[in-house]
């Protein structure tokens, strides 16, 4: 066997996955690989993968069926599994799906290089060693960047929550933050190299501290760096929302009106079997703080619905807390065991059919609340940078807002990348329209 000389990964799951990938990209590129435009080109396909749901997986697996027989017709074809499955369960994989050569887990990806000359060597199987070894951030890494306009810093990797039903601390390790100087000249970097947008990352960001500089202290240093037009930043812990950081969001200009602030449960009961660290009159006080320094700033959650436990009456609490706190957007999720975690031998006391009518019951909750937020919207003039044509084409640009909406409108696609006037004239319930003006 010899060493493949191009690549292509297909990534599933969080932000902070496809930010890895970037990474790993950036990691094989430096190695002298050349990156694919698709998998068709690829002698070595890399599958980033998520494990956060049992769904998740499951499809992963279906994935890497249809991938073996991409790879049993190929001339020569390697296939990876990477991220938090392979984290996981690597030997599970390599034992269910034997055409896998090589897994490695998201502290190992540095071993990758190494691993291809050991299969190029003739050893079979690759197994990277899956131990976090809970200190690497890849800061030395330069990311392969997919969009030309937002990059993606990732500040912490890992979490400590061990929120009950969370594999994350499992399959990512403790949490570790990368120096502010070294985040500060990454953040230039990117810069540099023509973004507008810098998109801080973390599993719990707002926690991130490197001994001396905390969250608020990273925003107010990044956000006078010379180029910089819009930074955000997820995902954010309601309990680590510190009034340092909300005072900071509303005191600096390039912080977007925009937070992601997952809250999961509306009842004290499950919110303490989540082991959340907060109650919902906490979250509420939090939002209201909020609202009240950054005014028309966005909020989105996260909601879990059928936690064991969750009553009818502890799930009536989850409604009325969107009801009360009126999010701008929700992700919504069925609860799925994870093995390993805390929830995970806890009786799950809410059928399928059940849970399936709670989730029908928050998306459409949420698809009104969003709508309202959009339909109030209308009139309004509003800042945006397109990021590309948009698919529909007919000479419309797909646009973000600092809200995080997508905003469509015609304009030249030379304004790419340019912070721009945009007039909001409707919306089709979960994208906004609009007029350029100027
Ligand atoms: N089952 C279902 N949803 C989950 N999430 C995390 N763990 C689980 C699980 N075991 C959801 C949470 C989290 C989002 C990223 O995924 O809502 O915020
Ligand atoms: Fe992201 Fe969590 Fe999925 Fe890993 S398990 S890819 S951290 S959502």
């Amino acid at each position: 066997m010899r060493r493949p000389e191009s690549f292509y990964i297909e990534t599933y799951g969080c932000q902070m996955n496809f930010s890895d990938s970037e990474l790993v990209e950036g990691l094989l590129c430096e190695g002298g690989m050349r990156q694919a435009n698709s998998l068709d080109d690829a002698e070595l396909v890399l599958v980033n993968t998520c494990g956060i749901r049992e769904h998740a997986e499951q499809r992963v697996f279906g994935r890497l069926g249809t991938l073996k027989v991409i790879k049993d017709s190929a001339d020569f074809m390697l296939l990876g599994v990477i991220g938090c499955m392979a984290q996981r369960i690597g030997t599970k994989i390599l034992e269910q799906a034997p055409w896998v050569d090589l897994v490695a887990g998201p502290d190992s990806y540095r071993l990758l290089p190494e691993m291809l000359e050991e299969l190029a060597g003739g050893n079979a199987v690759q197994l990277a060693q899956l131990e976090l070894d809970g200190k690497e951030t890849y800061e030395d890494i330069r990311p392969r960047r997919a969009d030309p306009i937002s990059a993606w810093v990732p500040v912490t990797r890992g979490c400590d929550n061990y929120c009950s039903y969370c594999i994350v601390p499992y399959v990512r390790g403790r949490e570790r933050s990368v120096d502010a100087l070294k985040v500060e000249q990454w953040v230039r970097r990117e810069l540099e190299g023509g973004a507008r947008e810098i998109v801080l990352l973390g599993q719990n960001v707002n926690s991130y501290c490197d001994g001396e500089t905390d969250f608020a202290a990273l925003l107010r240093r990044l956000d006078k760096l010379q180029g910089l037009e819009w930074l955000r930043f997820v995902t954010s812990h309601p309990r680590d929302l510190s009034d340092r950081i909300i005072a900071v969001m509303a005191e600096c200009s390039t912080v977007c009106e925009h937070l992601h602030l997952p809250v999961q449960a509306g009842s004290d009961q499950v919110l303490k079997q989540m082991n959340r660290g907060y109650t919902r009159a906490y979250y509420i006080e939090r939002v209201e703080a909020l609202r009240k320094a950054v005014p028309g700033i966005s909020l989105t959650t996260d909601i879990l619905v059928g936690f064991p436990g969750e009553s009818e009456q502890d799930f009536r609490q989850t409604v009325s807390l969107m009801e009360e706190v009126g999010f701008d957007y929700a992700y919504t999720f069925r609860y799925s065991p994870r093995p390993g975690t805390k929830s995970d031998g806890w009786e799950d006391t809410v059928s399928d059919l059940e849970k399936g009518s709670r989730l029908e019951e928050v998306i459409a909750l949420q698809l009104e609340h969003t709508r309202r937020t959009l339909n109030a919207m209308e009139g309004k003039v509003v800042d945006a940078i397109p990021v590309k044509e948009a698919k529909s084409g007919q000479g419309k640009l797909q646009a973000r807002t600092r809200s995080h909406f997508n905003i469509f409108f015609s304009a030249d696609k030379s304004t790419v990348g340019e912070l721009l006037k945009v007039k909001i004239t409707g919306n089709t319930g979960m994208n906004l329209l609009g007029e350029r003006q100027g």
